[in-house]
């Protein structure tokens, strides 16, 4: 187990019917062991030992990966190249609207819904340190392998640096929270359920997980409670405000919009 992984689940405790833990490759054997331990699931020698229906978190020759029958999705930052290089990453929306007038120093960022951690990776690469919080356990091994590939990467290397994973319930965590955070950013939508002849592979095996939601407000709540100098909050563009805060303004694109709160002007 390493530091980062928090053994305190209180509430968020995730109980997983139908997966399993393999390695393909033999060098991972422990690796494999340790994490069905965290997980408390069992190790299967081989894929194939698991029925179409049930879903296989296996180290193989490219990272962990998550599978159900045919369905398989590991995180990869190489997918992402090419919007962080030589400051693409300007031009992302995300990045608009995160971004400081008169900026100084490093700026620290907690992405308090971290998922496979593709918008941390926006706000690395626009130079924040940021603090990576995810509570499903799956989807936080699924992140911690994608971010020690990551730095293999030689575009992504030094952003990947700037990114700590806590596997942790970030509203309890921001609840604790006595250091000062200049940007909180929270992203707690994935795509609604019924529509799952219509997304991606990767969603489709996500919501496999049946990861508790929980509630947007305490989310914005736990945020607030920081008091940090910007929140910033992706939503479906034309979605209800959170708790019904009206945001000092907002970023809209064709289908998502992010509402910011600026609370130091
Ligand atoms: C829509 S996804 C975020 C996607 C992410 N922005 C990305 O770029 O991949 C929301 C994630 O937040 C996690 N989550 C929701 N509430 C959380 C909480 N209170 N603490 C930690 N993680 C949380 C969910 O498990 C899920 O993985």
């Amino acid at each position: 187990m390493t530091d980062n992984q928090n053994n305190d689940k209180n509430d968020t405790q995730h109980t997983y019917h139908h997966l399993y833990v393999c390695a393909e490759i033999p060098r991972y054997k422990n690796d494999a062991q340790a994490l069905a331990e965290h997980l408390q699931v069992q190790v299967i020698p081989k894929m194939s030992d698991a029925k179409p229906d049930e879903l296989v978190l296996c180290y193989g020759r490219e990272g962990l990966s998550l599978s159900c029958g045919r369905l398989s999705m590991r995180g990869d930052f190489m997918t992402m190249v090419s919007r962080v290089r030589e400051e693409m990453w300007k031009h992302e929306m995300l990045v608009k609207a995160a971004k400081f007038k008169n900026a100084e120093g490093t700026l620290t960022a907690i992405d308090a819904t971290a998922g496979m951690g593709e918008d941390s990776l926006l706000l690395a690469a626009a130079g924040f340190q940021v603090t990576l919080y995810e509570y499903d356990p799956v989807i936080a091994a699924l992140l911690r392998d994608t971010l020690r590939r990551a730095k293999k990467i030689p575009e992504i290397r030094e952003m990947a640096g700037r990114m700590k994973l806590v596997e942790a319930d970030s509203i309890e965590s921001m609840g604790k929270m006595l250091d000062f955070v200049d940007l909180i950013y929270l992203d707690p939508m994935f795509p609604e359920r019924q529509k799952t002849g219509l997304i991606k592979k990767k969603f489709q095996l996500l919501q496999k997980l049946e990861s508790p939601c929980r509630d947007e407000k305490d989310l914005l709540a736990a945020a607030l409670q920081v008091k940090p100098k910007k929140i910033v909050i992706k939503r479906p563009a034309k979605g209800p405000y959170i708790a019904d805060e009206k945001p000092d303004y907002s970023i809209m694109g064709k289908a998502i919009r992010y509402d910011c709160f600026t609370l130091v002007k």
